[in-house]
């Protein structure tokens, strides 16, 4: 059985004030809440403040990026272990909006998921299509493409400690999310590539993640599905009741 995991990626929003705000909603309203892994992926910049309202309830922090090398004369980088010093159990890798607007490729992704497993870190790895490689059929062939340059060179025991989420680029902020089924179809193929890959083990126990326009509204929905474990929200993390009603709705 794996439990269902919802996790906020806030991306370049909230100021120390409006974090605090936020986060101090978010523990509220779930205190004494169970049956889901929740996780708060805030910019940097609150990471700490972020850590310090959660660390004495069951919500964890993640990070929206790394780098791989663990120190070293790299301006603006932050290293694995600077982000597990700040108290993040999880770190979200290749975004599709680091794809797109920071050129990061599969063999980039690959670095940052394997530094952050080397350090302990939970690694979300992000794989989607856009909408051009929908329409033109290409999408398992384009999710297959990104999960073998992602996670080239990994073991069966690196796995265990991964999660991926499905990030279709044209459900992203548009409010237009992948039905059910198309997420299933996605979802399963990912867990079939997985048991091909690594084991029927890993396979079973690795949480996949869909994350574009993830709403009250469309959670049950999509979590019924077999193979959709959990969401990754983007606009609907960023005001409290929105993201606990998600993570309610989730189980
Ligand atoms: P939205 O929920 O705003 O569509 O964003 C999804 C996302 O990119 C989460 O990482």
């Amino acid at each position: 059985m794996r439990k269902p995991l919802i996790a906020g990626n806030w991306k370049m929003y909230k100021t120390s004030d409006q974090a605090v705000k936020l986060t101090a909603g978010i523990k509220a309203a779930l205190k004494g809440f169970e049956g889901v892994d929740v996780v708060l992926c805030p910019p940097f910049t609150v990471l700490s403040t972020v850590y310090n309202i959660i660390s004495d309830i069951d919500i964890q922090l993640g990070a929206q990026d790394l780098y791989w090398e663990k120190e070293g004369a790299f301006t603006g980088e932050i290293s694995p272990i600077m982000l597990k010093d700040c108290g993040c159990e999880f770190v979200i890798s290749g975004h599709s909006e680091r794809r797109k607007y920071f050129s990061e490729t599969n063999e980039i992704i690959n670095k940052k998921v394997k530094a952050a497993l080397d350090v302990g870190l939970k690694p979300i790895c992000c794989v989607g299509e856009t909408l051009e490689e929908r329409e033109a059929g290409k999408t398992i062939d384009v999710i297959k493409t990104q999960l073998t340059g992602c996670l080239a060179g990994f073991e069966i025991g690196d796995a265990l400690n991964l999660i991926i989420a499905y990030e279709p680029v044209w459900a992203i902020g548009t409010g237009k999310n992948a039905t059910a089924a198309q997420a299933q179809e996605v979802h399963k193929f990912i867990r079939t590539w997985i048991a091909e890959n690594f084991s029927q083990g890993v396979a079973n126990s690795l949480r996949i993640l869909y994350g574009g326009s993830v709403k009250p509204a469309n959670i049950k929905e999509l979590m019924n599905e077999e193979d959709v474990d959990g969401a990754l929200v983007g606009g609907a993390s960023l005001e409290a009741s929105s993201f606990v009603e998600i993570v309610k709705n989730s189980i």
